[in-house]
């Protein structure tokens, strides 16, 4: 008690310490729904990878510190280049991202030259910049369905690849990636909160295995977890994505019981940022994320080509 009590006090002091110095930077926090909850506490926009980019592209802010993981930030950095983007800790990687490189799907585009090439925005600037259009989990079905030609490759999640094929009658040749945190949610874990609690609602992440899916009532982007719970009438859900996103599905919604599909779907990315690093980053204006003009403005291209659709 006396040590959770300290904690609070602690973690007050640091935000008050963040606020007043965001103030004097003209700085903004940007956070994944996916961070700790003192991290999304302290944020001026928390959301999925859809919403940050958006908010990234608007922002007014001279410094934009990006608590999520790698891709996200760069995809800040690649929207705003007159602005400074910085990670609290820049070794937050996805490691789905690095699942893919620009050599090898430049192989597979050759081999596929008519296809059209959708990223998720779970990729390295790189690939973004050999991609056509990117996708977020948010927007990744009406935009291909939107898309003139009927092939199409798509990196790098194979289950998002999957669950995009069980909603449009397009070709996909997808990449062989995957994320490490949601296929920790398994088949039996949904059927085990299922019985427990016989009538919550199964909303799960298109990153989910096929399986899983099948056996959801939903797979939504996160954003779209916090809006479902919000609106509808029921008030038990079971959701089966990353757990830090129960911390704002409790606190939006405190009417409502949320139940982890997985205690074990921790991204451990997602978890490196803390508020004391938050508190350094502003104070030592570090880590700044770069990425070469070069692959940045072939990178904006498939970036903004999403922005305009979704
Ligand atoms: P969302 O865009 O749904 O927030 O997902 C991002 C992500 O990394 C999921 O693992
Ligand atoms: Fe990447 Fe999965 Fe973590 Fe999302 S949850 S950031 S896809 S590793």
């Amino acid at each position: 008690m006396q040590n959770a009590k300290f904690k609070m006090k602690t973690n007050k002091n640091l935000a008050e310490k963040i606020l007043e110095l965001k103030k004097k930077r003209n700085a903004i926090i940007l956070a994944h729904n996916y961070q700790i909850g003192e991290v999304q506490d302290v944020a001026d926009y928390l959301g999925d990878s859809l919403g940050l980019s958006r908010q990234a592209a608007k922002t007014d802010a001279e410094v934009i510190v990006f608590c999520g993981v790698h891709f996200m930030a760069e995809t800040a950095a690649i929207l705003c280049p007159d602005k400074i983007v910085l990670m609290p800790d820049i070794s937050a990687g996805c490691p789905m991202a690095d699942m893919i490189d620009k050599e090898r799907l430049k192989a597979l585009k050759r081999k596929h030259p008519k296809a059209t090439v959708v990223s998720y925005v779970n990729t390295p600037a790189e690939v973004k910049a050999e991609s056509d259009i990117c996708c977020t989990s948010a927007n990744a079905v009406k935009l291909i369905k939107s898309l003139k030609s009927q092939e199409i490759i798509f990196t790098p999640d194979k289950y998002l690849a999957h669950y995009i094929t069980t909603k449009t009658d397009k070709r996909i040749i997808p990449w062989d990636g995957f994320c490490p945190t949601h296929i920790r949610i398994l088949p039996e874990d949904i059927k085990k909160q299922k019985k427990k609690y016989p009538k919550a609602l199964v909303l799960v992440h298109p990153e989910c295995t096929p399986e899983v899916i099948r056996l959801s009532d939903r797979a939504l982007s996160t954003e779209g977890m916090c809006k479902y719970a919000k609106e509808s009438n029921t008030s038990q859900i079971i959701v089966g994505t990353e757990i830090g996103l129960l911390h704002r599905l409790r606190k939006e919604n405190p009417g409502k019981k949320f139940y982890p599909a997985s205690e074990l779907a921790i991204c451990p990315s997602m978890k490196l940022t803390t508020l004391e690093k938050v508190l350094w980053s502003l104070e030592d204006m570090k880590e700044q994320v770069i990425v070469p003009e070069e692959i940045r403005i072939k990178a904006k291209k498939a970036i903004d080509r999403m922005l305009e659709i979704s």
